[in-house]
């Protein structure tokens, strides 16, 4: 069994009487270690697609399990521990606490953990220097520019270990160049091992995945190979 299988995932939104079909019948298999890009226009379901897998938002039909776990036959605390071990999440708007450091933003979510405090405060060192941040610390959210607020987000999603990130837009509101540095982190924490599921809209980064998913009005419109890697004999 591959380590996130999807099958037949419906997803429909009540929007006032209407009901809108975010997602109309996905199947898809991901391999452990793999850089999947999820692409395709506005509104064609990527996000939504992303929170049923990060088990943030309820399918209306169908299945989706992370190594052998059926994540909706899971109960919601069983599910948030799941969400706890096997999962970190990247958004476009970093979403840090504005009052707290890098440092304690990256410990946020060790605070259920049952360690000393000092010990979360040097996973969180770690975790900061692996992506670049040492010196930056004790800085609060605001004296750090776009791309160093991007790698608090990606160090607080590492921080748990887990086996999975899945990033929406993470280099959406960054400049070509540090966007270009985020993409290079995440496929060097690839190759380290780490599975990553990265929605993005940007054409340029469809070289770094190993399998490229476009949706198109909430159907996998194709799957591919990124040009780099497509290539024959
Ligand atoms: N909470 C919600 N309530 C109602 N409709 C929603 C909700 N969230 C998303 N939708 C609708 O579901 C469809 C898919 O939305 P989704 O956010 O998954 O698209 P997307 O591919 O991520 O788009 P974008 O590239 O603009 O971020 C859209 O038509 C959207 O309007
Ligand atoms: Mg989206």
């Amino acid at each position: 069994m591959a380590f996130i299988e999807i099958q037949g995932l419906m997803k429909s939104y009540r929007r006032g009487a209407e009901p809108v079909e975010a997602l109309r019948g996905i199947d898809l298999s991901v391999e452990e270690g793999a850089f999947l890009g999820v692409m395709g226009p506005s509104g064609s379901g990527k996000s939504t697609l992303l929170s049923i897998l990060g088990g943030l938002c309820h399918p209306t039909a169908g299945k989706v399990s992370v190594d052998g776990i059926d994540l909706y036959g899971l109960g919601g605390d069983r599910l948030a521990d799941f969400r706890r071990e096997y999962l970190g999440f990247v958004f476009q708007s970093f979403n840090l606490v504005s009052y707290l450091t890098a440092l304690e933003n990256v410990m946020l979510p060790l605070a259920v953990q049952k360690i000393p405090t000092a010990q979360k405060r040097e996973k969180a060192r770690v975790v900061l220097a692996r992506v670049g941040l040492s010196g930056r610390a004790d800085h609060l959210p605001d004296q750090l520019s776009g791309g160093e607020q991007e790698r608090v987000a990606i160090a607080r999603a590492l921080v748990n270990e887990p086996p999975l990130i899945l990033a929406d837009e993470p280099t959406g509101s960054l400049d070509t160049a540090t966007a270009e540095e985020i993409m290079e982190l995440f496929r060097e924490l690839n190759s380290e091992g780490l599975s990553i599921v990265m929605v993005t809209h940007n054409p340029e980064n469809r070289s770094h995945f190993h399998r490229i998913v476009t949706l198109r009005d909430g159907r996998v419109e194709k799957l591919s190979q990124p040009p780099s890697l497509a290539v024959g004999c």
